[in-house]
């Protein structure tokens, strides 16, 4: 309003510019466009009508500082979900706080250093398998203890002999994900649980594969005392792009007290719901309850489903992992022959010295074949890893597609090796990291993985 001349702006009709933006759109790919097949991401079809409910006015108006008379409803759904979680992970509370799975991490870590500080203990080390996600030992570090990696054994589970050899009196616990990275569920869990308890350690259960023993089995009867859930993956909220998510920390009675606060309960006599503080609280890891609205989502999500209806998401999310496996198991590498929960990682790495076509370019091609492409290059201990989880959404006709296009791939790799190692063809966008290749010294690397050197 100030400017004496006109600003240059462009002139474009309405029409050309919704044309335009959804053109735009269009390009995205997205878990409502197909399937996701992400693993350890649990990049599961988000129901509308979780949407919608998010969307209901008295929920989306209401204000985070207003007090608690004025929004005892969302008291009580944040109460709802932690029964929920609780119920599901055979905990005694659960905060709803940290906005994500790694801040769920550091939460629990707090929680356990509270708990031995309690005790008088100084304890240095947690441990964590080798095959654990890299946000394991970035909260360790960030919660201000050593990480000490444990091996796998051949089976791709915690091989119990090194485990008991690095576990001591340093331990303040062990985090582990149950089935782990590899998509194994560890049969040796009680003896785990037992191992760390003789030790005076914790035990921390990362929930990012909770999906797959949904209603089955729980983290509490395993032995675990602290557990982190994703509610961004395993109840069906939006995931991806960095949030927002919600990582409940949900722990057994003797933690309780050092959960973060205030805690949301029902207050039996009035029948009211009030904030309480924990008495040895850690404090405060998020504003207000964290997250409200993904929370909002994953009520709607149990409620739809009931406690039945949880349990068939991980018996179909299971069956459809095994089902994939199966499909491919003759075009790709699987280095762990072991049953597979809701994800397996296969591996590119014979394709690779045979051909020269690597994991990644196996994502690429998937993507000129219309799916999101797999996990690659985790975990780290698989020689050119793919991960896949199809989640239980996908139906049978969809798996088959996805099956048939990763066959098709592994043909074309001894065929026609160019078509794959150049893709994608179709996408608007290339290899966007593959533009360092320009450069001499990644040029000789990328020259030197190629030929497995
Ligand atoms: C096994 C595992 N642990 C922890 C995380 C961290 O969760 P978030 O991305 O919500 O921080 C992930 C995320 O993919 C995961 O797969």
């Amino acid at each position: 309003m100030l400017a004496d001349e006109e600003l240059d702006l462009p002139e474009i009709g309405e029409r050309d510019l919704v044309a335009h933006f959804t053109r735009l759109a269009h390009r995205q790919y997205s878990v409502d466009a197909g399937a996701y097949p992400l693993g350890s991401c649990t990049m599961k079809y988000n129901p509308k009508a979780s949407e919608a409910v998010a969307a209901l006015e008295s929920f989306a108006a209401a204000h985070p500082s207003a007090p608690d008379s004025m929004v005892q409803g969302c008291l009580e759904v944040i109460c709802l979900v932690e029964r929920a979680i609780c119920a599901l992970t055979g905990m005694k509370r659960a905060t709803l706080q940290p906005p994500a799975g790694a801040a769920g991490e550091l939460t629990g870590l707090l929680i356990m250093r509270a708990y031995h500080d309690a005790q008088g203990e100084e304890r240095s080390k947690v441990l964590i398998p080798d095959s654990a996600h890299g946000t394991n030992p970035a909260s360790v570090a960030i919660a201000g203890y050593e990480t000490v990696v444990v091996p796998s054994d051949l089976e791709g589970l915690v091989d119990l002999g090194e485990f008991e050899k690095l576990l001591d009196d340093q331990t303040a616990g062990f985090m582990l994900t149950n089935p782990n990275t590899l998509g194994l569920f560890e049969k040796n869990i009680k003896t785990i649980a037992k191992l760390v308890h003789e030790a005076g350690g914790l035990l921390y259960y990362d929930g990012a594969n909770l999906n797959a023993v949904l209603g089955i089995c729980r983290p509490g009867d395993m032995g675990f005392d602290i557990v982190h859930s994703n509610l961004h993956k395993t109840f069906a909220t939006p995931h991806g792009g960095g949030g927002p998510g919600s990582g409940p920390v949900a722990v057994k009675d003797h933690l309780v007290e050092y959960l973060p606060g205030p805690l949301p309960t029902l207050d039996p006599a009035t029948g009211r719901f009030m904030q309480v503080q924990p008495a040895k609280s850690i404090g405060r890891v998020h504003a207000n309850h964290g997250n409200f609205a993904i929370v909002l989502r994953a009520l709607a999500y149990m409620t739809s489903n009931g406690p039945e209806g949880l349990r068939r998401v991980a018996e179909m999310a299971v069956l459809n992992a095994r089902y994939l496996q199966a499909r491919i198991a003759g075009a790709y590498q699987m280095p762990y022959t072991g049953d597979c929960m809701h994800e397996f990682v296969a591996s590119a790495g014979e394709m690779r010295r045979e051909t020269g076509v690597r994991a990644l370019d196996v994502g690429k091609r998937l993507l000129d074949k219309g799916f999101h492409a797999p996990t690659v290059y985790f975990p780290l201990i698989v020689d050119e890893a793919m991960m896949f989880e199809p989640t239980e959404t996908e139906s049978l006709e969809t798996i088959d597609a996805l099956a048939d296009a990763l066959i098709e791939i592994a043909a074309e790799a001894q065929t026609d090796p160019d078509v794959v190692t150049q893709s994608p063809h179709t996408t608007p966008v290339r290899r966007p990291d593959e533009g360092r290749v320009s450069n001499p010294k990644t040029r000789r690397l990328t020259a030197d993985m190629n030929a497995g050197r």
